[in-house]
C-alpha cells in the first residue's frame, strides 16, 4: 500500500552520532517523525511527515488526565550489505491494535500501519546506525486527546511514530543484570491493562525501579498482584528460566505483556528441542531451584533489551547468583540466534525479516 501523506522537510538536520558506541537507548532522535489525527466523524486523517519537534497539546487532553495512551517498539537493522529490514512489525501492528481496543483508542488498520512504519524507516534510513550492536528503535505512540475533562471513551487522538539511533539498553549490555524482585508494589492486575502496552503501568512501575536502582539492582521483577507469589515480567522484558533443562516462563494470564521477543524464543528454543512450559513460577519454586542448584539460567527477553541475561536475582534478604554471575549457554544461543537473523547474518527460515530499503 502506498502512503497518501504530506510532507514537510526539516531546513535544520541534525548531524548524526560520531561515535556509535556512545548511542545508549533513546537519547538521540532522527530528523522527521511521522503523524496522523483521529476523530470519530473522519477516522485518520492528514498523514504527514514532519520535522521532530515538540508536539501542541490541548491542556485539557485525555492524554494527560486520564492517561489515554498506548505505545510500541521495534527496531530495524542495517545489514552488512546495506539493507535495512524490520522485524516482526505485523506483531507490534496487532498488539498495537490490542492494547487500543483495551484503552477505547482507535485502531490503525494493518496495512496502512505497515506502509506508515515503511515510510518513515525509509526517509530516515541514513540514521539506521552501522555497528555492531546497533539499530534504528522505532516508537510509535498513540494518545486521546479529546479536549474536555469527561471521563469517556477517546474521540480525539494523535498517532505519532518517532525514530531513534540506538546501542544497548542496559548499560551492562550483554553482560548479567542484577534483579530485584519487588515485594511491596505491583505493576498489573488481571482484568487490568498488563498485557497493554500503555504508559500507565509503565508509571506504576516507576517507584519501585528507582528504589530498586538505588540499591544497585538493574531492574525490578514483579509478582502477581494477588498471592505475591508468581512470577510475572521485569517491564523492560519478558523472562525466562531454565530449571534442571526445562525452559520455564510466566504463562501470559492478561497481566504480562506478551512481548515478541518472548514468542520468538520460545519458537527458536522448541525447534531445538528444548522443553519449553508457559506456566506459573513462584517465587519459593525459582529459590528452591537455586538452592537445589538446579536453576540453571535466567534470562530476559524484549525488543530494547534484545536476550539479557540475568545474574542475580534478589528477594527479601535472600540473593542468589545464576549461572555463576555469567552469561548461560542456552542464553548465549538465544542472543546470537535472534540477533544473527535480525541484522541479516543468517538465513530467516521464519519469515520474520520485513525488508524497508
Ligand atoms: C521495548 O522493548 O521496546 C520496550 O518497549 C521496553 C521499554 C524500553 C519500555
Amino acid at each position: 500500500m502506498k502512503l497518501d501523506y504530506r510532507f514537510v522537510r526539516n531546513e535544520n538536520p541534525k548531524p548524526h552520532p560520531e561515535d556509535e558506541s556512545k548511542l545508549g537507548f533513546g537519547r538521540i532522535f532522527t530528523d522527521y517523525m511521522f503523524m496522523m489525527d483521529y476523530d470519530s466523524a473522519n477516522g485518520w486523517h492528514d498523514m504527514r511527515i514532519v520535522p521532530f519537534d515538540y508536539i501542541p497539546v490541548h491542556p485539557a487532553s485525555t492524554v494527560f488526565h486520564y492517561g489515554a495512551e498506548i505505545f510500541e517498539g521495534l527496531k530495524a537493522y542495517r545489514t552488512a550489505d546495506g539493507k535495512i529490514q524490520m522485524f516482526r512489525p505485523v506483531e507490534n501492528i496487532r498488539r498495537m491494535n490490542n492494547s487500543a481496543e483495551r484503552l477505547c483508542l482507535p485502531q490503525v488498520d494493518e496495512e496502512l500501519f505497515m506502509s506508515i512504519l515503511e515510510t518513515i524507516v525509509g526517509t530516515e534510513k541514513d540514521w539506521v546506525p552501522h555497528s555492531d550492536g546497533t539499530s534504528l528503535y522505532i516508537r510509535p505512540f498513540m494518545y486521546g486527546n479529546d479536549p474536555h475533562l469527561g471521563v469517556h471513551a477517546v474521540h480525539n487522538a494523535t498517532f505519532v511514530v518517532i525514530c531513534s539511533p540506538v546501542g544497548a539498553y542496559y548499560a551492562e549490555g550483554i553482560n548479567p543484570v542484577r534483579i530485584a524482585i519487588e515485594s511491596t508494589d505491583v505493576r498489573a492486575v488481571r482484568g487490568g491493562t498488563g498485557y497493554a502496552k500503555c504508559g500507565g503501568n509503565y508509571a506504576a512501575s516507576l517507584r519501585a525501579g528507582e528504589k530498586a536502582e538505588k540499591n544497585g539492582f538493574t531492574q525490578v521483577l514483579w509478582l502477581d498482584s494477588v498471592e505475591r507469589r508468581y512470577i510475572e515480567e521485569v517491564g523492560s522484558m519478558n523472562v525466562m528460566f531454565k530449571i534442571n533443562g526445562e525452559i520455564v516462563t510466566p504463562a501470559l494470564l492478561g497481566s504480562v505483556l506478551p512481548g515478541i521477543t518472548r514468542k520468538s524464543c520460545i519458537e527458536l528454543l522448541k525447534e531445538k528441542g528444548y522443553k519449553v512450559s508457559e506456566r506459573k513460577i513462584s517465587v519459593d519454586e525459582l529459590f528452591e531451584a537455586a538452592a537445589s542448584g538446579t536453576l540453571e539460567e535466567a534470562w530476559g527477553t524484549g525488543t530494547a533489551a534484545v536476550v539479557s541475561p540475568i545474574g542475580w536475582l534478589h528477594y527479601l534478604d535472600s540473593e542468589y547468583t545464576v549461572s555463576g554471575g555469567k552469561i548461560g549457554p542456552v542464553t548465549q544461543m538465544l542472543y546470537d540466534t535472534l540477533t544473527d537473523i535480525q541484522w541479516g547474518r543468517a538465513a530467516d527460515t521464519h519469515g520474520w525479516i520485513h525488508p524497508v530499503a
